[in-house]
């Protein structure tokens, strides 16, 4: 398995190939799309020869939306396939760095969440007048033009693959798609957004729930509103509202506009229908959603990780410094173990609901600081002997300057939690560098179907 779920594989000449929604295993047709670094990636026409582990992908979208790379193939394949892949990346960035993956490094069994689908708490999805189709749909003579609601096809900013449920959210969500497609797709509504001239009025629909207390937010994004959209979006509202959620609830629905042209999920909020915040429980701790902040999109895999982070860090007591905090969720979920966590994140937001969050947790041995880690190494410094570091960058990695402090970092413990792969073995070896050594490694599987790998180190002096 290659980047994203790719199958990697070679061609009969014995050149290497990468080719989307080629499960590992799998024998498959192909025809060439590009070279790249003198890799060739292309594009499968026929499965000659299925995977041992094969079977049927639950989503009619498959291959078009290019979310669920791995769905072809078994939950107990995909997380053995990641954990090869994860532990190759890692293995790459420390050789790189003049070290090794030693054999004193426990590497533990792959774990992931125990659901294969419905697992997401968050989907968004775009509007469009143009719809990305297969092939023999294509062939048939099935319109391309119209008014779609669905996901962006991969590389393809101008087209959507057009969906009425993702299976990666439960069914309450879906319902809410349901009913945003029955107002905002009609012929009577306003046209979807056009990215291609900037024309139209439908942009974005985040939809957000939390797992735990069944309470949903519904985020419509529009173009700024002429008299016709007002009363567009007055529908959606109404019909929101009324919306059927089974168990679910719904907290609330907001209406952004968006003047921006870029093809993001941004705006000025226009009207508040109920709240405009929901709230999701995690090991125990409850946190308080606004529609923008920054959440695990897995609840149960958030929950998993965390509980491995707590593994990693082992007993408590002392200082745990949570580095990339986001919105606090691993210092509050871990606090009881210690006697202060200092969390520090980018984003003032992100620090904001941190703080909230402590509160509402009745956590008051935490502090949380906003600034980039690497502006913040004289503030560390000040912090004297810690006795637990967690670090949750995102995909790049640490900065240089972290990288070289926290080599010297005077503590017990360090706990590396990786989206990325490839930056924890390139941060690796800086680390090991300054005495820290590798003793566990597990890799965490927070999101099946797709190709998204999580890995947790933890290292010790
Ligand atoms: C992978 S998320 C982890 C969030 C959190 N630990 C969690 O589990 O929810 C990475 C976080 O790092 C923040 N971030 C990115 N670059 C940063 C930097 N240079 N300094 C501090 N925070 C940064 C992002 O805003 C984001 O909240």
């Amino acid at each position: 398995m290659g980047k994203w779920g790719t199958g990697l594989g070679s061609t009969p000449e014995a050149q290497e190939v990468q080719v989307r929604f080629a499960p590992p295993g799998s024998r498959v047709h192909a025809v060439p799309t590009g070279r790249k670094k003198g890799v060739w990636t292309a594009r499968r026409t026929a499965l000659i020869r299925p995977p041992l582990a094969w079977t049927p992908p639950r989503c009619p979208s498959f291959a078009l939306c290019g979310g669920c790379a791995l769905q072809e193939l078994r939950l107990d394949a995909q997380r053995v396939a990641k954990d090869a892949y994860g532990r190759s990346l890692v293995e790459d960035g420390l050789r790189r760095g003049g070290r090794d993956l030693s054999v004193s490094v426990r590497v533990h069994a792959p774990r992931g969440i125990a659901s294969p689908y419905e697992y997401r708490n968050k989907v968004e999805l775009s509007f469009g007048p143009s719809r990305f189709l297969r092939e023999e749909a294509l062939r048939r003579g099935e319109p391309i033009e119209g008014r779609f609601l669905g996901f962006h096809a991969p590389g393809r900013y101008d087209r959507v693959v057009d969906v009425d449920r993702c299976h990666l959210v439960g069914e309450s969500l879906n319902r809410l798609l349901a009913v945003t497609r029955a107002v905002a797709l009609s012929e009577d509504a306003p046209s979807p957004y056009d990215p291609r001239d900037h024309s139209g009025f439908w942009r974005h629909l985040v939809l957000r729930r939390g797992m735990a207390t069944g309470q949903t937010l519904a985020v419509l994004h529009t173009a700024p509103a002429d008299e016709r959209g007002v009363a567009a979006a007055a529908r959606w509202g109404e019909a929101v509202r009324a919306a059927d959620l089974g168990a679910s609830t719904l907290a609330g629905a907001l209406w952004v506009e968006n003047a921006g042209l870029a093809d993001v999920v941004r705006g000025e909020v226009r009207e508040v229908w109920g709240r405009d915040w929901f709230e999701e429980q995690v090991l125990g701790r409850t946190f308080r959603l606004s529609a923008t902040s920054f959440f695990q999109t897995s609840t149960a895999g958030a929950e998993l990780l965390y509980r491995t982070v707590g593994e990693a860090l082992g007993e408590g007591g002392g200082t745990l410094l949570d580095l990339y905090c986001g919105v606090g969720t691993i210092g509050l979920v871990l606090a009881d173990r210690f006697d202060r966590v200092l969390g520090v994140e980018e984003r003032a937001e992100a620090v904001a609901d941190a703080q909230a969050n402590a509160e509402r947790n009745g956590v008051d041995w935490a502090e949380w600081r906003a600034g980039r880690v690497e502006d913040v190494l004289d503030l560390l410094q000040t912090e004297g002997a810690l006795r637990a570091i967690v670090v949750d960058p995102p995909r790049p990695g640490l900065h240089p300057r972290v990288a070289e402090h926290l080599s010297q970092a005077v503590a017990e413990v360090l706990v590396y939690v990786a989206c990325n792969p490839a930056s924890l073995g390139r941060d690796a070896a800086v680390l090991m560098e300054g005495g820290w050594r590798l003793t566990d490694l597990w890799t965490v599987d927070l999101f099946p179907q797709t190709g998204h790998v999580e890995m947790v180190g933890r290292f010790s002096r």
